[in-house]
């Protein structure tokens, strides 16, 4: 999907309340904010934290309460999505900790280098191999030396049929918790068509290459995998 189209959708989804969706599947989310936290909190207090495609910001939400001097820079391309975040950090009083950058982490200024980035379910909508390991490089590029990714995206498996079982367990869940028949069917053609889900090697191999060291897989909540790296 190109850009703009793929922004549109965000733009979409957020209007027809978008957190409201993914709040059945919460505790998936809310294990991997709380391992994200042990991985990231060695981290000096005055960390600073690059949020690549924040959404409506739940993993800046997290982290900003967790630290409370830690700095952020969300990145977002969809405006609607970026509003959200920022209102959610106002409210809960952090937002003079954090920088609300909509667009693509190319057109952010240049500053001081970041201690961390994350980057969660956002490379798996660029389908073009090069390009996904140029978003990796581009999160390098922001790190200072040492500095840490956090990155986690849908996944497939390595054998086909093990990918076909756990899709459907995936979509059961989906299904019982969240979506209507027709929104999975729609869900099934945009996973097939829309999102490059690779299989864990194949990820690690394009994070690799984009600047960052041998990628530690902590967490895999059924299509959802994560992983931290340094930057080489
Ligand atoms: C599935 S949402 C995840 C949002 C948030 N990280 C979360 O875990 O809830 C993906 C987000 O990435 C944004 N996005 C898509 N492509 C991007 C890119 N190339 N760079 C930065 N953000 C992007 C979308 O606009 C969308 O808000």
């Amino acid at each position: 999907m190109e850009r703009e189209e793929l922004q549109k959708v965000f733009d979409e989804k957020c209007a027809s309340g978008y957190d409201q969706q993914w709040s059945k599947i919460a505790p998936l989310r809310e294990a991997l904010h709380l391992l994200i936290g042990a991985v990231l909190s060695d981290l000096g207090d005055d960390a600073r934290i690059l949020c690549v495609g924040a959404g409506t910001g739940p993993e800046l939400i997290y982290l900003a309460e967790r630290f409370p001097a830690w700095r952020f820079v969300a990145v977002e391309p969809s405006a609607p999505m970026l509003d959200v975040c920022r209102r959610k950090a106002e409210e809960r009083g952090i937002a003079n900790r954090c920088e609300f950058h909509e667009g693509y982490l190319e057109s952010l200024r240049r500053g001081d280098a970041f201690d961390a980035a994350t980057s969660l379910l956002v490379s798996q909508f660029i389908l073009d191999r090069e390009a996904r390991t140029g978003f990796f490089r581009g999160i390098a590029e922001r790190l200072r030396p040492g500095g840490v990714l956090v990155n986690a995206d849908l996944s497939s498996e390595a054998s086909p049929a093990a990918y076909e079982s756990l899709r459907g367990a995936w979509f059961r869940m989906m299904q019982d918790g969240v979506l209507t028949p027709e929104a999975i069917e729609k869900m099934r053609a945009a996973h097939d068509r829309d999102v490059a889900l690779l299989p864990p090697v194949e990820v690690v191999e394009i994070i690799s290459a984009g600047g960052f060291e041998s990628p530690v897989q902590f967490l895999q909540t059924g299509l959802i995998r994560a992983w931290y790296a340094r930057r080489v």
